[in-house]
């Protein structure tokens, strides 16, 4: 089984949990596109649900698949979002933002009644922190942000590249127009005080730790999809 089947694998699990007429966070990236498929499939079949985006990326695929969509401020209170991850701990911390997505993903997450994690086994991790870090920044203040943001993760013994995030000629702009710095710390035990630590700098708009936020886990290998819940 390759990675796309695994993704698909994992989309369909998660399309078990979705009831007719739920109000529907969807998430970014390969494997919720994946989900998008199998929704639209099922939405032409004449299942019910209204769609919450978390990109303009997502808003564009279900748009030309017919996925019905309307925006968190006519629907802002979900039942449930659907989302991948960069990378799942076993108490289904995640680190997210790899697609860039990662402040609609949370805020679409934290007004749903729950949220699912779809992923490929590769994304299992015992500590956060080997895939770097995104940390999406406003503008202002770019270069101070980041040394704030260093100085932070050196007071919780953190290091590494802090990478302005790139794409094509120039930086990398997220759907909320900021810019995303992301952060090789290798590895980050104490994730909880980087998140509080990391909210408490003015020039951070949001970070990719999504700590307490998953209730179950969606992990799709070759012998198929298992579901995993908080250890914790
Ligand atoms: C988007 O910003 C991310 O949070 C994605 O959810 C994450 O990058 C997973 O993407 P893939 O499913 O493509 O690995």
């Amino acid at each position: 089984m390759d990675a796309r089947e695994m993704k698909i694998k994992a989309a369909a699990a998660a399309l078990a949990h979705v009831e007719h007429g739920m109000r529907l966070g969807i998430g970014t990236g390969s494997t919720a596109e994946e989900f998008v498929r199998l929704l639209a499939e099922k939405v032409a079949d004449g299942f019910k649900v209204e769609g919450v985006p978390t990109s303009e990326r997502t808003a564009r695929l279900c748009v030309e698949l017919g996925v019905p969509l309307k925006s968190l401020d006519e629907l802002p209170e979900l039942d449930l979002t659907i989302d991948g991850a960069d990378e799942v701990d076993s108490a289904l911390g995640l680190i997210k933002g790899g697609g860039g997505a990662l402040l609609r993903e949370k805020i679409v997450a934290a007004t749903s009644g729950r949220m699912i994690v779809i992923a490929d086994e590769s994304k299992l991790v015992d500590t956060l922190g080997a895939f770097p870090l995104p940390i999406e920044v406003n503008m202002f203040g770019l270069v101070s942000t980041r040394i704030a943001i260093e100085k932070t993760a050196a007071r919780l013994g953190l290091s590494g590249e802090l990478t302005l995030r790139q794409s094509g000629d120039g930086n990398f702009t997220t759907d909320g127009g900021h810019y995303i710095i992301d952060a090789s710390f290798g590895r980050i035990p104490d994730a909880e005080a980087l998140s509080t630590q990391l909210n408490a700098i003015p020039g951070v708009v949001e970070h990719g730790l999504f700590l307490n936020m998953a209730a179950l886990a969606i992990i799709a290998g070759p012998a198929g999809a298992r579901e995993l819940r908080a250890t914790r």
